[in-house]
């Protein structure tokens, strides 16, 4: 039996030790915004992404006292959930409200659709901006522009509200993301945002295993850094552009469950996996490895669901 058992035992832990090289070294390092575009627009073309998950490529919002809602519901939810803490819902009608990093547009169209905003929806990916066209009733008042968020081609003060959701984390400089939107927003406007961010690495330096773990969540996904609310919440209230005053909140809880339901998503539709051929297979498989260390860091808190809204 140990004869049989060892072998076996060995070529596993090839097995395994293989697959990680393959990962690690097709990790996709940031490099600048242009490797984050063609992240995405691979992402896009290949259609894996907006089949599992549909067209939020954001996390979902899960209520404590609402169970069992299903992971694209959820990204429903949080779209609805962030309107509302924000105030954004507070803007009348027709109002101008500009998405930052707006995906293949699945924000842009419920903004437009429930609350009657006209939204322009701006991103790094060329592919996005074609899908989140395509993926647009005519009747919806929603565009979208190929743009990088560092250098916004708006007027100062253009928009009624800023949006953005899960951009932030792909920006090198944070400072400059939040000057741009700011600088875009009107004086008393509204700005919703929620972000990727680390818990205060300087209060609470990070382990060993707990810098591995950063560095790949960085690696893996075209994240150049991550900050901490407080930081990203200074930055905002230090800018000449906003009130001062800003709120953030952490939505771990709300939204860790996000995690498991990503990976559960394949296992419930198999077929939009599989019918996009074995090598949609292999690329879902090689993205679980992160999902479970994004997963694991969220709920240790050494990363943290950034909520914020301020106003111009
Ligand atoms: C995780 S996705 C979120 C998409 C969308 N907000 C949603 O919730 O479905 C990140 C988005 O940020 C965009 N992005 C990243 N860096 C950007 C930049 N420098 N300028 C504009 N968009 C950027 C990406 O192209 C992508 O659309």
């Amino acid at each position: 039996m140990t004869q049989l058992i060892l072998p076996l035992v060995f070529a596993v832990f090839v097995l395994v030790s293989i697959c990680l090289i393959i990962w690690r070294i097709n990790a996709r390092k940031f490099i600048s915004s242009g490797t984050v575009a063609s992240a995405y627009d691979s992402w896009t073309q290949d259609k894996l992404l907006e089949r599992l998950w549909g067209e939020h490529i954001h996390l979902g919002f899960y209520s404590p006292n609402k169970k069992n809602i299903d992971f694209r519901e959820a990204k429903e939810q949080f779209v609805h959930e962030l309107v509302n803490w924000s105030g954004l819902n507070k803007l009348p009608r027709g109002s101008r409200i500009l998405d930052v990093g707006c995906g293949i547009g699945g924000s842009s169209r419920i903004l437009s659709k429930y609350y009657g905003f006209n939204v322009t929806g701006v991103t790094i990916s060329t592919a996005q901006v074609k899908r989140a066209i395509e993926l647009t009733p005519d009747e919806l008042k929603c565009d979208f522009q190929l743009m990088d968020a560092l250098n916004l081609r708006y007027e100062d003060g253009t928009f009624d509200g800023i949006w953005s959701v899960e951009a932030g984390a792909h920006m090198n400089d944070k400072t400059r993301f939040a000057e741009e939107m700011l600088r875009t927003l009107r004086p008393g406007g509204y700005l919703a945002l929620a972000d990727w961010n680390s818990r205060d690495l300087k209060a609470m330096p990070p382990s060993f295993l707990e810098k591995i773990i950063l560095n790949q969540l960085l690696e893996q996904w075209v994240h150049p850094n991550f900050i901490s609310i407080s930081d990203f919440s200074n930055i905002l209230s230090n800018s000449e552009n906003s009130s001062g005053i800003v709120f953030s909140e952490n939505w771990n809880l709300f939204t860790n469950p996000s995690w498991y339901d990503s990976i559960l998503e394949g296992i419930k539709r198999p077929s939009a996996i599989l019918s996009l051929g074995p090598s949609a297979l292999i690329k879902s498989i090689r993205e679980i490895p992160t999902i479970l260390l994004m997963n694991w860091a969220f709920r240790k808190g050494l990363m943290e669901f950034g909520v914020y809204r301020c106003r111009g």
